[in-house]
């Protein structure tokens, strides 16, 4: 018999530092597929084995429905009725969504122009209260801390410490599908939650069930890498806008569960993130572009031979659907053919080229 499957919260509850009797809020989220793509590491060169962990594939379309599950779980308990958060786009359409099936309001602030389409409408189909501001991501983080410190408002930010609690579960998924942790996980970062959840995992599952721990390679966008340059940046730039931040909030954090772990923090351009999100997609895994730069960082270090991958079972975390951002994939397609509703136009076509 299949196992049902029970929301992050249920599944781990008794591995979850959250107050006890807590009613879960999900949707749920979670229990995503680890999808091998042999394809791919044959691509790079082969002799590893390489799985995609879709966490496009939550119910609001990213890995941040794992973390909101219990935010908005935990403020729902305590009696809060107004959740608040900054975001580049995911954050927010999955603090609406989780928000209403609690009953309480929700207001996001996001980068004005910065934010995918589907993320946005996201946003707006669950019912947030949107905010744009003429800022930056890191301009709006500080403000709904502070809007948090004044009123009676949840921050469901990954400042959050039961953001990282939902979100380290995605770490025991991969342990317990694998029977064991892999040798490196490649992941994206932004404002540097999502690393510092999987480390946290990783390590509490180690002690717990001896797994084993990863490696672990984080990867930003090099207009937007304050943690491989080592300063903030003020104006960060990238095509991946899930990962446009210049001062991640747990910044630290990652750069410890990157030296913890024996592994690193790198930076890859635009044009190797588009051409990783092709990559992908053309083992039928389409994910936003943010989501690619976890491949483009590993192509990166097999390239310039800085990584031994020999006999290694290598995990992607791909955090956001491909629908989430469209745009991208229809500016770069020219070559819509319209043609006459005729069989001979279309046979023309398609046995001509
Ligand atoms: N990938 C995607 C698709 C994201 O949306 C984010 C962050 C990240 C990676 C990076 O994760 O911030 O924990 O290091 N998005 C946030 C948001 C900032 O507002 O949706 P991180």
């Amino acid at each position: 018999m299949t196992k049902p499957n029970l929301g992050v919260i249920e599944r781990y509850r008794s591995y979850l530092t959250i107050p006890a009797g807590m009613p879960a809020v999900t949707l749920l989220e979670g229990n995503t597929p680890l999808i091998p793509v042999p394809s791919i590491s044959k691509s790079l060169g082969g002799g590893f084995e390489l799985w995609v962990k879709f966490e496009g594939l939550n119910p609001t379309g990213s890995f941040k429905d794992r973390g909101m599950t219990v935010a908005i779980s935990e403020a729902s308990f305590r009696g809060a009725k107004i959740a608040i958060c900054a975001s580049t786009g995911n954050t927010a359409a999955s603090a609406a969504a989780y928000s209403t099936r609690a009953g309480m309001r929700s207001i996001v602030i996001i980068p004005a122009g910065k934010v995918a389409a589907g993320k946005l409408a996201g946003a707006i189909a669950y019912g947030a209260d949107v905010i744009q501001i003429d800022g930056s991501f890191d301009q709006a983080l500080d403000l709904v801390v502070k809007l948090s410190e004044k009123h009676s408002i949840a921050l469901v930010n990954s400042l959050n410490p039961f953001r990282l609690e939902g979100q380290k579960t995605a770490a025991f998924e991969i342990c317990d599908s694998l029977e064991r942790a892999p040798d490196w996980l490649a992941i994206p970062v932004g404002n540097a939650g999502n690393i510092t959840a999987y480390w946290k995992g990783f390590k509490q599952y180690h002690s717990e069930k001896v797994t084993g721990l990863p490696q672990i390679l984080g990867v930003q966008a090099s207009g937007s890498a304050p943690l491989v340059l080592g300063y903030p940046i003020d104006n960060p730039e990238t095509i991946a806008t899930a990962i446009r931040i210049g001062r991640p909030a747990r910044g630290e954090e990652a750069l410890l569960a990157a030296s913890e772990s024996g592994g690193k923090i790198i930076s890859v351009t635009d044009d190797e993130i588009l051409s990783a999100q092709k990559l992908l997609a053309s083992a039928g895994i389409w994910v936003e572009p943010a989501s690619a730069a976890s491949l483009a960082g590993l192509k990166r270090q097999i390239e310039s031979k800085n990584i031994d991958l020999e006999s290694k079972k290598v995990v992607l975390v791909c955090t956001g659907h491909g629908l989430k951002d469209p745009d991208i994939i229809i500016k770069g397609f020219s070559k819509t053919k319209v043609l006459a509703p005729e069989l001979k136009s279309l046979e023309g076509y398609i046995l001509n080229g």
